[in-house]
């Protein structure tokens, strides 16, 4: 299947070595742990999962109906084509903008210091923009299939439309996504004009990346804190390589940063379990063999590994506001989504994105089991290690916000 989409990747002159260095190339030591290094290819076009051949239903797809249906609305501007429209639609905020100067994705050969590639994210949507570039890249959310992949064309056109498409998975099916169709977020060592080298740095930026070796080939904004990583800190607007006016959002905020980063591999991981217990439940018909997996994944879910902050750290208000904007707060005020920045980065440890669509998408005995783990931790007398960094306080406002605010969670919770 990779060599097929290959011959038809050939034409946009995409990678096919970088491809291959991107599967094979690199050891996997931050996420090897997580299936006890075990992030081999998962054999995802066979049943039970058929990746490619099966219809998806994402906000994508969500979208691309409604606009069959009733005709779409979205504007074109002559900079950044359908851009701003498409992320309206999709409720993406343009605050929650990233930006890279790595020659690292699909489009590379347009993407430099001076016209980076920026990236906007929601909790199921990520969508990708490069300045003069033929297409806009996105991925979604879905329930069975985890991440799927898009492209829009940036030509005007009278119904611009998305094309799904596999050929994305030279790159985004890897050990570094977990062996299944998912996100990338990498940190990388660069030279002066966005050129990779592949020999050096290149694990995810997940919440446990040490803060020494994030931003690689990426400019960030915020506290200056972020020197301390391998990113080109915007400080002052005067100096900037590029035209900040050719995106709709400021700068590259640090926290938005820092969220993709936990989200992207959250996003991966759930994708993971499920193709694993879906298969498992096909060949055994049962999921226990998945238990050690189950708990690494608590151990993401509750930031055990979290790297801690060098010091405390600030972004831009226009990302937390958005980001909060869709925050379930308890009767006490407090929501998952409340970030801490101080030395770590949320208040209250345990995954905002727990009881949303993908990982309601989970198996269901897999999803049960989390769920029955996570209210043994969080109601037991001291917290069984390694989740004691979370103290009675904590665990109690986890506990509270949850049961306040996750019904599908609490559901699968043993009656006391
Ligand atoms: C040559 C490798 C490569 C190919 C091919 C590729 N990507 Fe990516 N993609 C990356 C890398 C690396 C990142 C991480 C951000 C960066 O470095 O630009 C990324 C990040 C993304 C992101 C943001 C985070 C995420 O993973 O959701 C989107 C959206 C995306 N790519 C969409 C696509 C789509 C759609 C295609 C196919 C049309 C595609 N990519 C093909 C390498 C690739």
């Amino acid at each position: 299947m990779i060599g097929a989409s290959l011959e038809i990747l050939s034409p946009m002159a995409w990678g096919v070595c970088l491809g291959l260095l991107w599967t094979f190339g690199f050891p996997d030591q931050a996420d090897g742990g997580d299936f006890q290094g075990s992030t081999h290819l998962i054999e995802f076009e066979r049943n039970p999962i058929r990746y490619s051949t099966s219809s998806s239903e994402t906000a994508v797809d969500r979208l691309s109906r409604q606009w069959s249906e009733e005709g779409h609305s979205l504007a074109y501007h002559s900079g950044s084509g359908y851009l701003e429209g498409l992320l309206e639609a999709l409720d993406i905020a343009p605050a929650s903008q990233v930006l890279v100067f790595a020659k690292s994705s699909a489009q590379r050969d347009l993407i430099s210091p001076r016209n980076p590639r920026a990236i906007y994210f929601n909790d199921e949507v990520y969508v990708g923009f490069i300045p003069g570039a033929p297409l806009l890249e996105l991925t979604a959310a879905d329930a069975r299939l985890g991440t799927v992949f898009y492209t829009m064309e940036q030509r005007r056109q009278k119904l611009p439309r998305f094309e799904r498409t596999s050929q994305c998975l030279e790159c985004h099916a890897a050990s570094r996504t977990m062996g299944v169709p998912g996100h990338l977020f990498r940190s990388f060592s660069v030279d002066d004009q966005g050129f990779v080298d592949f020999t050096a740095l290149g694990d995810q930026m997940t919440h446990r990346l040490p803060f020494a070796e994030r931003f690689g080939g990426w400019y960030v904004s915020g506290d200056p804190v972020v020197e301390q990583g391998h990113g080109r800190w915007l400080a002052d607007s005067d100096e900037l390589d590029f035209d900040p006016g050719a995106f709709p959002g400021e700068g590259s905020d640090v926290v938005a940063m820092m969220v993709l980063g936990h989200q992207v591999h959250f996003h991966n991981y759930v994708t993971r379990l499920n193709f694993e217990a879906r298969i498992a439940l096909r060949q055994y018909g049962h999921t226990r063999y998945l238990r050690a997996q189950i708990e690494a994944f608590l151990r993401y879910l509750l930031f055990v590994d979290e790297a801690p902050f060098p010091s405390p750290i600030s972004g831009s208000s226009a990302f937390s506001e958005s980001f909060g904007k869709r925050a379930k707060p308890d009767s006490q005020g407090r929501s998952l989504r409340d970030f801490d920045l101080e030395d770590r980065l949320f208040k209250y440890r345990c995954s905002y994105l727990i009881g949303g669509e993908p990982f309601e998408g989970l198996e269901t005995s897999v999803r049960r089991q989390v769920c029955r783990r996570l209210q043994q931790i969080l109601e037991k007398e001291s917290a069984p290690p390694p989740f004691d960094h979370l103290d009675g306080v904590e665990r109690r406002a986890i506990h509270r916000i949850l049961s306040e605010t996750r019904p599908g969670v609490v559901a699968l919770w043993a009656q006391n």
